[in-house]
């Protein structure tokens, strides 16, 4: 008893960092209203800067992409403010959203966004990204190597964070490519997708020892899960901790789809909590 409140005390004057971040696909548009300083995303920023030691990945998708624009912020107030916002948070790196389509989508589209996003940099505000999310990538290691190592080239001196997103087991492979690899995707317990088991889920879709560059997303998280517990801030808190304890260096929980950050029970603040106290 004596030696571990000590620990806490210890824990809690050197400031405890989890090695797990949150993976948040910030899907849901800036604004409400015109130039209303991107009220939509307030809770994020809210919980971002609460919780300064936890790491975020924000994910940006004006379009299924940057933008019909091409231009930084697809020209468009609300992102500048959003996104220049989300810059000014010490703990959060913003990722651009592109699509692979399963490794379909020509490669000089994917390419000519990927430069659209590098080219964000150069707008007056700070809405630099910081790195970009390959969604719905495939097990063809020459489309993404090629993929990747353009990205990588194009950001130049600037280090990025490359994240792919295959949404179930990837081959350690893969790992040597993308900084962050998506190892599972889906519902908490639908018929859509496989159910979200915990232990056995981060068990069976991580290769051994790349723990800390894999990322899990569960949405739907409401109802009963795979064992019919039932999908409450309880639950949430167990799911963290097993997620933290085997040093997964991701997550995302949200209680429906990813236009909302504050249906309970997984709002983006208790993620946020429970991650930070995990
Ligand atoms: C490229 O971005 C545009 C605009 O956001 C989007 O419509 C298109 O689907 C994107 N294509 C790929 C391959 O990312
Ligand atoms: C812009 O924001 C990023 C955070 O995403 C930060 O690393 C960078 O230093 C900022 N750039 C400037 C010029 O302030
Ligand atoms: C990468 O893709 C481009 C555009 O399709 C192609 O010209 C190039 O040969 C590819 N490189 C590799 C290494 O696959």
């Amino acid at each position: 008893m004596r030696s571990q409140t000590f620990l806490c005390l210890f824990a809690s004057i050197t400031g405890h960092v989890s090695a797990t971040g949150i993976l948040l696909p910030l899907y849901i548009y800036p604004s409400q209203v015109f130039n209303d300083g991107a009220v939509n995303w307030q809770p994020a920023r809210t919980a971002m800067s609460s919780h300064p030691s936890v790491q975020w990945l924000a994910v940006i998708n004006p379009d299924s992409g940057p933008g019909g624009t091409r231009q930084p912020g697809n020209a468009d107030t609300n992102y500048i403010t959003g996104v220049s916002q989300l810059n000014a948070l010490p703990n959060v790196r913003t990722i651009g959203y592109v699509h692979t389509s399963f490794s379909t989508a020509p490669m000089t589209e994917l390419q000519a966004n990927i430069t659209t996003w590098k080219n964000w940099a150069t707008a007056s505000s700070n809405i630099s990204v910081d790195g970009i999310f390959f969604d719905e990538t495939s097990a063809d290691f020459t489309y993404l190597s090629n993929a990747t190592a353009f990205a990588r080239q194009a950001f130049g001196s600037r280090p990025i964070t490359v994240v792919c997103n295959f949404g179930t087991a990837a081959t350690a492979q893969f790992y040597t490519i993308c900084d962050v690899v998506v190892a599972f995707e889906s519902c908490l317990n639908c018929p859509d997708g496989p159910p979200y088991a915990s232990q056995s889920t981060i068990s069976a879709n991580i290769p051994s020892g790349k723990q800390a560059q894999a990322a899990i997303l569960v949405h739907d998280f409401s109802g009963t899960a795979h064992d019919g517990s039932t999908a409450n801030a309880g639950l949430l808190t167990q799911y963290v901790d097993t997620l933290v304890g085997d040093g997964v260096g991701w997550c995302y929980f949200t209680s429906a789809g990813y236009d909302t950050i504050t249906t309970a029970p997984a709002t983006v603040s208790a993620l946020a909590a429970d991650v930070a106290s995990a």
